[in-house]
């Protein structure tokens, strides 16, 4: 196959790409994200902040615009992302306790409504455990909510479109001897023990010099696939984008008959959050980097 997406659905799989708005008037950047993914994540444009601006007043104005790019041009959508300590709009970072989980259920209702029927993967609740050695949940206005926010996010969802599949999204969580990867791995179990709906975990796999790839992330993979969730790699960047850990990654998902797809977190270089580190697989000219071509020959 020639393109990322096409050799990616040899297998079942998609190879997807987080799509700015912003950037889709840049012909050289259309191109490419149209012409090698099949699946899209919105950069920015479906988070919280984005898609409810004022309390009850939805506005999707940029969001439909990557969904509408990628839906015309035959791509799936992966929703990013509901439930976050981060890109909170002001009004939501002041709130708390009831009030504060009334609006995050309002604000799910809200946006998966919108899109019901549409999204192949919501990113339901993101980014949840702290980083370190506590495996604790991470400190947030939600967190401080009840400890059982998350599970409400779920259930929500899985109320407001029961054919999207529901994932928990998180980063520093590949390396299976990390004790951020074992408390997401004890709340999974948990969940699918007591029916709480989830469909799948996201593992955004932003890779540098801190937090690097290991080759254990393959047992993570498995190890969660067997709790009976779906996997993706959602996030995928690497620093310096090592061809080899480039096709490492991919081998990984390959080796999971669970993991649904691999989506990077980007198109060129310089339209990574993380551009220093040059981590994706085209050049900001747009040529193909060696990461590509290690990519491609891996899937
Ligand atoms: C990043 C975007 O790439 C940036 O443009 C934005 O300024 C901040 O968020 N984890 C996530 C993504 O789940 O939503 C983040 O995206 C990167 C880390």
């Amino acid at each position: 196959e020639s393109t990322l997406g096409a050799a990616a659905a040899q297998s079942g799989r998609y190879f997807g790409v987080a799509v700015a708005s912003g950037r889709l008037g840049d012909s050289t950047y259309a191109t490419i994200a149209n012409r090698e993914f099949n699946s899209v994540t919105a950069e920015n444009e479906m988070k919280i902040d984005a898609t409810e601006p004022q309390r009850g007043q939805f506005n999707f104005t940029a969001a439909d615009r990557v969904y509408n790019w990628a839906v015309q041009n035959g791509k799936e959508v992966r929703g990013h992302t509901l439930a976050w300590h981060s890109q909170q709009p002001g009004w939501m970072q002041s709130l708390s306790g009831n009030d504060l989980r009334q609006a995050m259920v309002g604000h799910i209702n809200g946006v998966m409504a919108h899109y019901k029927g549409k999204i192949a993967q919501w990113d339901v609740v993101n980014e949840a455990f702290a980083d370190g050695s506590s495996g604790a949940r991470r400190d947030s206005n939600l967190q401080r909510s009840g400890n059982d926010w998350i599970e409400l996010a779920f259930r929500t969802a899985r109320a407001a479109d029961p054919s999207a599949k529901l994932c928990y999204n998180d980063y520093n969580v590949e390396n299976w001897t990390w004790a951020k990867t074992q408390a997401m791995y004890s709340m999974v179990r948990d969940f699918k023990q007591r029916g709480v709906p989830i469909d799948c975990v996201g593992f955004q796999s932003h890779f540098n010099s801190g937090s690097p790839y290991n080759s254990n992330f393959r047992t993570t993979l498995q190890n969660f696939a067997a709790l009976g969730v779906d996997v993706a790699v959602t996030e995928l960047d690497i620093q310096g984008a090592s061809p080899t850990t480039y096709a490492n990654v991919v081998n990984d998902c390959l080796a999971v008959e669970r993991c649904l797809g691999v989506t990077v977190w980007g198109v060129r270089d310089s339209d990574s959050w993380r551009s220093e580190h040059t981590p994706l697989l085209f050049n900001n000219d747009g040529s193909k980097k060696a990461a590509y071509n290690a990519v491609l020959d891996a899937l």
